[in-house]
C-alpha cells in the first residue's frame, strides 16, 4: 500500500472513497465536517438530524455518489467524545476505515484528517493504524482472492504549511507499522516452518538488510557460554537452540553512556515438555516466540529511526518438547550466572531461557533492561487480553516505559514485585525453583524469577501472554498476532 499526502481541496478529490471522522456531541457537523456538509448541500446535517450520523465510537455511515464531491463514496466514522479523542483513537479510526473499505472492493481512498490533526503525530498515528489494519493472516491460503486490496491511501486535508510535518509522520509511521507487521508475520508462522534455526536465519537477514550488527550463537557456542538454563529447555528437542544477538550503535557515543538491553522469549513451540500441556488449544503455542519477534521488530525500526543510544537485543530461541532427552521435574540446572535452579515444572520454560538471555545482555554491557515474553497464563487471569503486565525493579525506568506506553497508545498496567514475593521461588534443594508453591500470583512469581537474573541493573518485564494474540478480529485489526509492545519500546528508545 502506497501512502501519500494530499493538499488538494476535498471537492476535487477523485477517489473511491473520501473518509473522515466525527465526534459524538450535540452537533457533530462542525469544522471540516461542516465544510463537507456545505459541499454536499446539507447532506451531513440531514444525516445528523435523523440520528444516522452520531459520532458514536467506530460507527460507520457510508454514502454512495455524494453530490458535490468527485469521490465515489463518502465514509464517516464515529470517533467518540471529543474530550477523550487522542492518537490511539485516530489509529483505530484509520484502521477501521481501511478494513471497512477493503472488504467492499475499494482500492484507493483519501483519509481526511480533522482541523486539529494536521500534525506529525496525527499523520503518524493514521499511517500506523492503516498499515497495521492492512495485515492479513492468509499467507498459507492457496485460494486467496486477490481482488481485495488497498493500493493507495492519501492523507488529505493538509496545506503547504503543515505538509512537511505530515510527510514526516507518514515516514515514521511506515517504519513503525511495517516493523510491527514484520513481528506479526514471524508470530504467525507455524512451528514446523519456524524452528529456532529458521528464526535465526530470518533475524540475520533482517539485520543485514537494515544495517545492524548480528551474531547467531549455535548450540556449541551456547554450551561454551554455559547457558545451562536455556540448554535444559532445548535438550528435549531434535531442533538445536539459537541465541540471536543484534546490536544497534549510534554514530557517536560518550563513554559511560547508557546501553539498553532488549531480551525476548522465543519458544518456537511450547508443548510444556514432560509437564505436558492439555491438547485443547495447544496449537496457539506457536505464538510463544512473540516476545522475541517483538524485539526483532523493534530493532528493525530502530535501524531506520536512528536513535542516539546503543541497543543490544538478545533473543534465546528454542522448542520446548517432551522426549527421551527432555529435562524432567526435579532436575537441577545451573544457569549462566552460576545460580542453581530446581525445575519443578518443565512448562515454566520461558523464565529459564530468559534467565540466561538477561544475564548475557548484562554481560554484553546493557545498563537498562527490558524483557518481553508470553510468560504466564496467570497474566491472562489478572489482566485479560486488555493490558500488558509491567513488572519492574526501578521506579524511574518503569515510569519511563509506562509514559512511552501511553504515548504509543498501548495499554500496560504496573504489577508488584515486592520483596515478600521472593519467598515464592526460594529453593529447597537449589538456589531457586522455577515455580511457586501453590500460593497464587503466578505472573508475579514468573517475574520474581527473572528479577533474580537482572541483579542491580534497572529491569522491566513485560508479560504479553494475554495481549500478543487477538482471538477474535477487531474492526481495526485482523485476528491473530498483534505485535503488542513494539510501538512502546520504539518510543522508549527513541525518546531516551
Ligand atoms: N507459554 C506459556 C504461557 C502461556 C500459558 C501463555 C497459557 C498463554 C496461555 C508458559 O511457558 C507457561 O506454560 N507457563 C505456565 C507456568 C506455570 C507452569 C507456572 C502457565 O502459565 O501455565
Ligand atoms: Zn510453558
Ligand atoms: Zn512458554
Amino acid at each position: 500500500m502506497q501512502i501519500t499526502l494530499e493538499t488538494k481541496p476535498f471537492a476535487g478529490l477523485e477517489t473511491d472513497a473520501l473518509v473522515t471522522y466525527v465526534f459524538e456531541e450535540s452537533d457533530p457537523v462542525q469544522g471540516r465536517v461542516a465544510d463537507l456538509d456545505k459541499l454536499t448541500g446539507g447532506l451531513l446535517a440531514r444525516l445528523a438530524k435523523s440520528g444516522e450520523l452520531n459520532g458514536k465510537s467506530l460507527e460507520t455511515t457510508l454514502v454512495h455518489a455524494p453530490t458535490g464531491l468527485k469521490a465515489a463514496r463518502l465514509l464517516l466514522l464515529g470517533a467518540g467524545k471529543r474530550d477523550s479523542f487522542n492518537p490511539a483513537t485516530l489509529r483505530k479510526v484509520a484502521g477501521t476505515s481501511l478494513r471497512f473499505l477493503k472488504t467492499r472492493g475499494v482500492h484507493n481512498f483519501a483519509f481526511a484528517l480533522r482541523e486539529n490533526d494536521l500534525t506529525q503525530e496525527a499523520a503518524q498515528a493514521a499511517t500506523e493504524g492503516a498499515i497495521a489494519a492492512d495485515f492479513e493472516s492468509d499467507k498459507y491460503k492457496t485460494d486467496k482472492k486477490n481482488d481485495k486490496f488497498i493500493e493507495v491511501l492519501s492523507l488529505a486535508g493538509f496545506t503547504d504549511a503543515d505538509k512537511a510535518a505530515g510527510e514526516m509522520g507518514i515516514a515514521r509511521g511506515r517504519v513503525v507499522a511495517d516493523s510491527q507487521n514484520f513481528t506479526r508475520d514471524l508470530v504467525n508462522e507455524p512451528s514446523n516452518k519456524l524452528t529456532p534455526r529458521v528464526l535465526a536465519e530470518k533475524a540475520e537477514a533482517m539485520a543485514k538488510e537494515a544495517g545492524l550488527t548480528v551474531q547467531i550463537l549455535d548450540e556449541k557456542k551456547i554450551a561454551d557460554l554455559k547457558m545451562g538454563a536455556l540448554l535444559s529447555v532445548a535438550q528435549g528437542s531434535v531442533e538445536p537452540p539459537r541465541v540471536i544477538v543484534i546490536t544497534y550503535s549510534p554514530a557517536t557515543t560518550k563513554p559511560g553512556a547508557p546501553v539498553i538491553g532488549l531480551v525476548g522469549k522465543a519458544v518456537t513451540f511450547d508443548t510444556g515438555g514432560i509437564s505436558i500441556k492439555p491438547s485443547e488449544g495447544m496449537e496457539k503455542m506457536k505464538y510463544d516466540m512473540a516476545g522475541g519477534a517483538t524485539m526483532l521488530g523493534v530493532m528493525r525500526a530502530l535501524a531506520a529511526l536512528k536513535p542516539n543510544v546503543k541497543v543490544i537485543c538478545v533473543v534465546p530461541a528454542t522448542e520446548n518438547m517432551p522426549g527421551g532427552r527432555a529435562q524432567k521435574p526435579g532436575d537441577i540446572q545451573t544457569a549462566m550466572s552460576g545460580k542453581t535452579i530446581e525445575v519443578l515444572n518443565t512448562d515454566a520454560e520461558g523464565r529459564l531461557i530468559l534467565a540466561d538471555g538477561i544475564h548475557y545482555a548484562k554481560q554484553l554491557g546493557a545498563t537498562h533492561l527490558v524483557d518481553a515474553a508470553t510468560l504466564t497464563g496467570a497474566i491472562v487471569v489478572a489482566l485479560a487480553n486488555i493490558n500488558v503486565g509491567v513488572f519492574g525493579s526501578n521506579q524511574d525506568w518503569t515510569d519511563k516505559l509506562l509514559a512511552s506506553a501511553k504515548a504509543a497508545g498501548e495499554k500496560m498496567w504496573p504489577m508488584p514485585t515486592d520483596e515478600e514475593y521472593r519467598e515464592f521461588i526460594k529453593g529447597s534443594v537449589a538456589d531457586i525453583q522455577n515455580i511457586g508453591s501453590g500460593k497464587g500470583g503466578g505472573a508475579i512469581t514468573g517475574a520474581m524469577f527473572l528479577k533474580e537474573f537482572s541483579g542491580d541493573t534497572p529491569w522491566i518485564h513485560l508479560d504479553i501472554a494475554g495481549t500478543a494474540w487477538n482471538d477474535d478480529a477487531k474492526p481495526w485489526l485482523a485476528k491473530g498476532p498483534t505485535g503488542v509492545a513494539l510501538r512502546t519500546l520504539v518510543h522508549l528508545v527513541t525518546s531516551f
